[in-house]
């Protein structure tokens, strides 16, 4: 007998409730403006966790992540071959690290969340590499999607790419759908996968697209001391971007976009290249 997929409880949003995701959208895109310079070599990832925090209880928002199944911090540092869920600690970020910062504020009771892999000083061609291909991918997966498509356009253009690219997708950890909860349907694979296919990105659902592309092999190993880190198996770097999206009846709108993040055609380069 065939197996019945799943009839997933996507939440599509009204216009009022749109509103509230963009508020909560720009309010984590302005975090992330304003860490953005602080992410130099010297700087340790608890310091970058402590910015995170202050700023969002400032403005009266609340980080996500703390306390979130027991995470205790405000948002994830991953350097190098960290691939999410890094916890921000006392490691000092020096020249030659790749770190991805993923941060997630709560605006009355609505989520955003987003990322960026930041080039701390100069990096080796496979970290540059890796980190211009996570984020073409992201792009080229928002361009892709269209009112009503099934969510596998958006798996299928990112590992099409990435493979293009001899990089590998990690499928353990995926884009999720978002609102007035953090992790909600539908799923999002960066990866061929079955269950997207039936799925759809119907105008008012609210999700993320974050894929995690490895420079090495695509398997991961979770830290069993922290409970937390995921690293690549292999050792090899890894780089993540992501941004909350909504679909509107005319396509795609980036809720997490601001004009100092890098958009759509951004090239990384080492500062010495220019
Ligand atoms: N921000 C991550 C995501 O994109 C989730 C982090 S959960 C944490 O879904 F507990 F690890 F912080
Ligand atoms: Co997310
Ligand atoms: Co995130």
């Amino acid at each position: 007998m065939a197996s019945m997929l799943k009839q997933n409880k996507t939440i599509l949003l009204n216009h009022a409730q749109r509103d509230l995701m963009r508020a909560a959208g720009r309010a984590n895109a302005e975090l992330l403006d304003y860490v953005r310079p602080h992410v130099v070599a010297g700087t340790t990832t608890e310091q970058i966790d402590r910015l995170v925090h202050q700023w969002t209880l400032d403005r009266g928002y609340r980080p996500a992540t703390l306390g979130y199944q027991g995470y205790t911090k405000s948002c994830c540092t991953s350097v190098n071959d960290v691939i999410c869920h890094g916890i921000p600690d006392k490691y000092e970020l020096r020249d030659g690290d790749i770190v991805n910062i993923d941060v997630t504020t709560i605006v009355q009771g609505w989520h955003g969340d987003q990322s960026e892999t930041f080039l701390v000083g100069e990096v080796d061609e496979e970290k540059l590499a890796v980190t211009q291909c996570a984020f073409d991918c992201l792009y080229m997966a928002i361009e892709a999607i269209t009112p009503g498509c099934p969510v596998s356009v958006i798996g299928d253009t990112i590992t099409a790419e990435a493979h293009r690219r001899g990089f590998s997708v990690v499928r353990e950890y995926v884009g999720h759908g978002l609102g007035r909860s953090f992790h909600q349907d539908p799923s999002i694979p960066h990866f061929p996968n079955r269950q997207s296919k039936v799925d759809r990105l119907f105008p008012g659902v609210t999700f993320t697209i974050e894929p995690m592309i490895n420079a090495g092999s695509r398997f991961t190993q979770l830290d069993r001391t922290d409970g937390w880190t995921v690293r690549t198996k292999d050792g090899k770097p890894s780089a993540q971007f992501e941004h909350s999206i909504l679909m509107t009846e005319d396509g795609p709108e980036i809720l997490t976009q601001t004009s100092l993040g890098p958009a759509r055609g951004h090239r990384f380069t080492n500062s010495s290249d220019d």
